[in-house]
């Protein structure tokens, strides 16, 4: 449609329709068979706003979408297509590694391929926008939602955040195309204590230098949307937050897209304390420039008043209909309200083994080998006997809580990939012990309220128990499968104890009393305390929650088929007691390396070492690398000029791998303090067996900037360090001085 019969359109519109549009409605509203009376007299809301509302949220399939477009449709007297959002995080029906994992690639590209696919299937299945990618910086691994980050570095979590808004968007052509919502603006990710949904405070310097950016680079890649976040910001909610919405979004940012706020989040502001009521609500977001207001009454019941009585001017609506509008446009809507719904091309799209194949590449890069004794990987595929026992052994749960479409019906589990690469009668199987002792604190979500899952009973226990140190017993080498309930972690599912489950730790300590030498795989949403099973088992492999392909991806590594690759993108703590932990932060006045007080007056703890068990950037392969030789092309650069760091990596192993190649920077003196180290760069390199390659960063005035004493965002003179390296800890060093 032109712009100008966009503008007519607009014009034509009540404002009760006006208002509607601004509205978000749950798929239940229009099921087949309850029109909408039950949930519409439980919000509170009339008829006509169901009839009339501008989105609907998480419903999608073919047949389903277009059933509701067009009953929709037929009853509207405007004719404006619903749109069709829905939380499409990490894979639509193919399901790719939890963002944690797949940020643990490295691998920009390989990630933006994946949310190409992702918003492919989502086309044929009726989706027209995904609240995704979620970028929010995480530190403290208490948080649940840490599964749903990329980690702990801004530089690293903007460049995902372009690759998935890339992936995700394309041109927007229906078919291949959806646009993306970045979420949750902002800083949802710094919840003091890691408690869900609790209280953000930091400077502004902090939110601007270090939360932000990640945000700002999916608007600079074109994202049409963006998601307010449930916390305060400045003490203030962020959706009713002006001068975030207005101020930073809007006007410094040029973000002219939608804005829509996360569930609830407007009402949700009177429990918050600073609106009395859902009016006084509502008059914030809207004046704050939020545009949709997602399942709540307030600005379907408070806005015709608001602008009756004078409060508000008509105008903020209309400017809020008109981003609505020009999305529905962009998206080819008024052209046909289907897109690409297509129950043929979900038959040919979802699950296809294009996808599968890609979610299996994304799934073997994720894996993060965090030890590995004496090469005790890869097992052999001849010649030995191996005992799979643990929870997920044989398990489907590999996809994670936020899968909300995926299912574990196409989940290739441990033991079925063992099997298509082993002899048989060399594996044994056992599932051991139980996932928990206890699944009634987890609350109820999405797919797993369905689950029904319930604890071993004693006999069940003790003959699982039995089965596994039978198999054990017989077998030379033991692949232990453990991990957090799929529900310990994602939305609410805050820990203050992050630890593998009491039941599964006991199972843990039985099994390695029994001398075999044990590979340890683990499935978390989150860096868990590894502390003391680190020790014990021979290696261990970090798995998040591989996806649909899971299994396939962990059967190639443990065999050798891909050489693991994998690096942290999250410290993981020595104990829950560090959290938040994390490899950039300020020096102190007293630094325990460099203090120049001693014993007890420094930065530390009296019961742990500062330094995380396995750090930011960590991971092993099954080569080894050497880096050696780092030279700066000069003493020093000034503004114009760019300075070369080079390395020289050498693979020292046996076999071919990838090697991450990481360059980190410490600004020594600014006019504010400067964190100890922050990752500038990286490099993704093949290495063939003996090879060296000589690696080059290129170091201009822009890696220098930040947010000086005076706001101003630029480079100051003075000397700095250069590191190039395996992880934030292994690294050479070297120095520059800015001029
Ligand atoms: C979550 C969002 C999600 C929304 C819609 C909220 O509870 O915080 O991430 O997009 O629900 O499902």
């Amino acid at each position: 449609m032109k712009e100008s019969q966009l503008k007519e359109l607009l014009e034509s519109l009540t404002l009760e329709e006006k208002i509607c549009q601004l509205v978000q409605l749950s798929g239940d509203f229009y099921a087949a068979d309850a029109m909408a009376v039950g949930p519409q007299q439980k919000l509170g809301i009339s008829e006509k706003v169901v009839d009339n509302a501008g989105s609907i949220l998480n419903v999608l399939g073919a047949d389903k979408i277009r059933r509701i477009q067009s009953e929709y449709l037929e009853k509207s007297r405007h004719k404006i297509p619903l749109l069709f959002m829905s939380d499409i995080i990490y894979g639509y029906r193919t399901i790719y590694p939890i963002p944690l994992g797949l940020g643990a690639t490295w691998n920009p590209e390989l990630v933006k391929e994946c949310s190409r696919l992702t918003a492919k299937e989502a086309c044929a299945a009726g989706a027209h926008v995904t609240f995704a990618p979620m970028v929010d910086l995480v530190r403290d691994a208490r948080w649940g939602r840490c599964m749903e980050s990329t980690g702990e570095d801004t530089y690293l979590n903007c460049q995902f955040a372009k690759a998935m808004v890339e992936g995700l968007q394309g041109e927007l052509k229906p078919g291949e195309g959806i646009a993306s919502c970045v979420k949750h603006f902002a800083a949802y990710g710094g919840a003091e204590a890691g408690r869900e949904y609790n209280t953000v405070d930091m400077s502004e310097r902090r939110l601007r230098e270090e939360y932000l950016p990640s945000y700002r680079a999916a608007v600079d890649a074109g994202c049409e949307m963006v998601m307010t976040s449930f916390n305060t910001v400045d003490e203030i909610p962020a959706t009713g937050n002006r001068w975030l919405m207005d101020q930073v979004l809007r006007k410094e940012w040029g973000f002219d897209g939608v804005i829509i706020t996360d569930y609830a989040a407007i009402q949700e502001m009177t429990a918050h304390g600073v609106a009395a009521d859902d009016r006084e609500a509502a008059r914030l977001a809207i004046e704050a420039g939020v545009d949709i207001d997602m399942k709540t009454p307030c600005y379907a019941n408070q806005l015709k008043p608001l602008i009756e009585d004078g409060e508000i001017s008509e105008e903020l609506v209309d400017k809020a209909v008109w981003r609505i509008l020009k999305l529905k446009n962009k998206l080819g809507l008024f052209e046909d309200p289907y897109r690409a719904a297509s129950a043929e091309r979900e038959k040919e799209l979802l699950v296809c083994d294009r996808h599968r194949a890609q979610a299996r590449k994304a799934a073997g890069e994720a894996l993060v080998l965090l030890k590995n004794e004496n090469h005790i990987l890869p097992l052999k595929k001849k010649g030995q006997k191996i005992a799979l026992v643990g929870p997920y052994s044989d398990s489907s749960n590999l996809i994670g809580l936020w899968a909300v479409h995926g299912k574990t019906e196409d989940v290739v589990t441990i033991k079925a990939a063992m099997e298509e690469v082993l002899e048989p009668g060399t594996l044994s199987c056992a599932q051991g012990c139980g996932m928990l002792e206890d699944y009634a604190f987890l609350g109820g979500f999405a797919r797993a309220e369905k689950s029904g899952e319930k604890p071993l009973s004693k006999e069940q226990a003790e003959a699982e128990l039995a089965k596994a140190l039978e198999a054990v017993r017989n077998a030379d080498v033991v692949v232990m499968t453990l991990g957090e309930h799929m529900m310990q972690s994602g939305e609410g599912g805050s820990r203050t104890d992050i630890r593998l489950p009491e039941i599964q730790r006991r199972f843990f300590d039985r099994i390695t009393a029994e001398g075999k030498p044990v590979v340890l795989i683990v499935f978390n949403g989150r860096p868990l305390v590894l502390t003391e099973e680190s020790q014990k088992a021979a290696a261990v492999l970090e798995a998040w929650y591989p996806g649909t392909e899971g299994g396939h991806a962990i059967a190639d590594v443990l065999f050798g088929e891909v050489n693991p690759s994998g690096r942290l993108t999250m410290s993981f703590p020595r104990t829950v007691g560090q959290a938040p932990l994390y490899y950039n932060g300020f020096n102190t006045g007293r630094p325990v390396k460099t203090s120049i007080h001693s014993g007890r007056f420094m930065s530390k703890y009296l019961d742990c070492p500062n330094d995380p068990l396995y750090s930011f950037g960590y991971g092993l392969s099954y080569h080894e690398t050497a880096y050696s030789d780092l030279t700066v092309s000069a003493a020093s650069f000034t503004s114009g000029e760019k300075l070369t760091v080079s390395v020289n990596v050498k693979n020292t192993g046996v076999v071919a791998g990838l090697e991450t190649v990481q360059l980190y920077l410490r600004d020594l003196v600014g006019s504010v303090v400067r964190p100890v180290k922050e990752l500038k760069g990286f490099q993704k390199i093949w290495l063939e067996a003996g090879e060296k390659k000589t690696v080059s960063f290129t170091i201009g005035e822009e890696l220098l900037k930040f947010h000086t004493k005076d706001m101003s965002f630029c480079a100051e003179p003075g000397k700095f360090q250069v590191f190039v390296g395996k992880n934030a800890e292994d690294v050479l060093e070297g120095e520059f001085e800015f001029q």
